[in-house]
């Protein structure tokens, strides 16, 4: 049987941060008019140096950053996270190191940093090719401006990972189908696609009987 206790490893790190709420989502975000990173940082950091103690000797296979929104994370976040993650464990050679981003201009303005700073995949957050059902879905960005930002991303990373919501609302069979195929035009390496989930305490779960639009 594999001995999992020393077997390679990965991590995950969550930023809370979003710039709006999206009504469908009860991830753990938050708005916040003021974030001091530092402080983020130094907690991070504090954090990692607590599990490397309890994990010395394993290998690391993947990094993800999760949200909320990582692409809110200034550049030197993610390096200082990222350089005492590289000084507490041995990081696997293939090392997965993804960020969740949000294609908005100015997100895509920051991948270049956040390569430089070891981000080797990203994982976009598109929901939707359709722009009624972006702004339904309360996205701060436009069909346009998420085929810049995966363009963006496809010149930075090797590997591009963008996700889709369906089962929207008066979303058709035919619709869904051509959508898909737009989104496999852009040749990402991977897709990921989730079903809308009502869930309890968004504004979707509060209105599902009687949605307006
Ligand atoms: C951590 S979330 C969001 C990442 C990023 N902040 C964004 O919005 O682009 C990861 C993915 O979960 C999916 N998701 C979130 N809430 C959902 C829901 N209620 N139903 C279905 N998919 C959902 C979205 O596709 C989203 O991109
Ligand atoms: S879907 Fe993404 S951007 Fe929207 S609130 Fe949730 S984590 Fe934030």
């Amino acid at each position: 049987m594999d001995d999992w206790r020393h077997a390679g490893f990965g991590l995950y790190i969550h930023w809370p941060f979003c710039q709006s709420k999206c009504p469908y989502c009860d991830f753990n975000s938050h708005v916040a008019a003021r974030i001091d990173q530092t402080r983020w940082l130094q907690a991070f950091q504090s954090e990692i140096d607590r599990i490397g103690t309890l994990t010395q000797g394993r290998i690391l296979n993947t990094v993800f950053f999760g949200g909320g929104t990582p692409s809110l994370m200034e550049a030197a976040t993610v390096q200082g996270i990222l350089d005492r993650i590289r000084a507490t464990w041995t990081l696997a050679n293939d090392i997965e190191i993804t960020l969740e981003a949000n294609p908005g201009s100015v997100e895509a303005a920051r991948f270049e940093s956040y390569a430089k700073a070891g981000v080797n995949r990203v994982s976009l957050g598109i929901q939707s090719l359709d722009p009624e059902d972006l702004r339904r879905l309360g996205r701060m960005h436009s069909v346009d401006e998420a085929a810049k930002a995966i363009a963006v991303a496809q010149s930075t990373f090797d590997r591009v990972s963008i996700d889709l919501i369906y089962a929207r609302q008066n979303q058709t069979l035919a619709a869904w189908r051509d959508e898909l195929h737009r989104a496999l035009d852009f040749g990402t390496s991977h897709l990921s696609l989730y079903q809308l989930t009502i869930e309890d305490g968004t504004v979707f779960g509060q209105t599902t009987n009687h949605v307006t639009t």
